[in-house]
């Protein structure tokens, strides 16, 4: 069964197909638009959604070499996300879906994180833990069966991908925040400041990060502008060993107290190149198998959607066809 999978939640207007096989064609774009806004204008996002996803899904088909016709069903992401985004994808699959008699099943975005793990041929299978690292989510995650989640914590305050995002800000780094300074910080001094460890030592699962950010907003404060310029490749490689310390020895530490042996990473902020080591390093050290998707599965895209689709959609699992956008959707 070829299924589409279409993805518009956020800024990324995306199109893909994944069949029996695997994954047929894969289309990301990310709008280019909100860039001198140092940030998502969720106006604009829905607008160039509205532009971009008729000649998206086209070259999704075109590039996985089927037609309209082909289809078996068609897979959408239903929230989280901006209302007026989801709106564009959500509707132009309904409509798809009932011009072409085709079912239709409406996807979770953080589920589509999680199955992000699943689009590349490998042996994870669940029970896993799954720390899921995004934009707008922070959770660390017991998947225990396919699409059975236990919630083992998250974020207090800022998601790990807005505290990158945030520091990029304020040292004037660009947007979007998170791969500028995964780029800055390689070679830099990671050790060059000791910004806090936030719930490092806390005994349950949850995270915070404003508290970070503030450090490194009173760090700068103290300088001038020469002298930020100079040492902001090694702030921002502190920042990050920060962050991804707390990220990381928490997942090891829900490892080992649940003993699951096997630790997927999902999200945007799972491409980062520093994460990706230290993590790999930690799981050895404790004989864990690590999975982390290819980083352009980790961003947003909509081969993670058509995957999870492919996956419901095979247990005849579908959407009623008044499905509508749920802004807040919880995993
Ligand atoms: O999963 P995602 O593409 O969208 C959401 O669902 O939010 O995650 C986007 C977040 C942004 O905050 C971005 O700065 C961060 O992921 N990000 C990164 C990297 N690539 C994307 N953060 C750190 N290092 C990266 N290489
Ligand atoms: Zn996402």
């Amino acid at each position: 069964m070829n299924v589409l999978g279409i993805e518009t939640s956020c800024d990324e207007t995306a199109a893909a197909v994944f069949n029996n096989d695997g994954l047929k064609s894969n289309i990301v774009t990310s709008q280019a638009i909100h860039f001198k806004y140092g940030g998502v204008v969720p106006e604009l996002a829905s607008r160039e959604h509205i532009r971009l996803i008729v000649p998206i899904v086209q070259k999704a088909l075109d590039d996985a070499g089927i037609s309209i016709k082909q289809l078996g069903g068609i897979a959408v992401t239903y929230g989280p996300g901006l209302v007026g985004s989801l709106l564009v994808g959500l509707n132009f699959a309904k409509a798809l879906s009932m011009s072409q008699k085709l079912p239709l099943i409406g996807v979770n975005h953080i589920e589509g994180h999680v199955f992000a793990n699943f689009i590349e041929e490998n042996d994870l299978k669940p029970p896993f833990i799954c720390l899921i690292i995004s934009g707008g989510h922070t959770q660390l995650v017991f998947v225990k069966d396919y699409g059975q989640y236990e919630l083992l914590g998250k974020t207090r305050d800022d998601a790990a991908g807005e505290a990158y995002d945030k520091v990029a800000k304020m040292l004037n780094v660009g947007y979007p925040g998170g791969p500028l300074i995964d780029k800055m910080a390689k070679g830099a001094n990671p050790e060059f400041i000791n910004f806090p460890r936030p719930m490092l030592r806390d005994d349950n699962y949850d995270f915070s990060f404003s508290g970070i950010k503030t450090a490194v907003l009173y760090y700068i404060r103290k300088l001038n502008e020469q002298i930020i310029d100079k040492q902001k490749r090694d702030i921002v490689a502190s920042f990050q060993a920060a962050l991804v310390e707390v990220l990381v020895e928490k997942t090891i530490k829900a490892s080992l107290n649940y003993g699951i042996k096997s630790i997927a990473l999902a999200g945007g902020v799972a491409s980062n190149s520093y994460l990706r080591n230290y993590m790999g390093k930690r799981a050895r050290e404790h004989d864990m198998n690590l999975y982390i998707p290819d980083p352009q599965y980790c961003t947003d895209n909509a081969a993670m959607i058509a995957c999870t689709g492919y996956f419901y959609l095979n247990k005849n699992i579908e959407s009623y066809p008044d499905l509508a956008p749920k802004p807040s959707l919880k995993l």
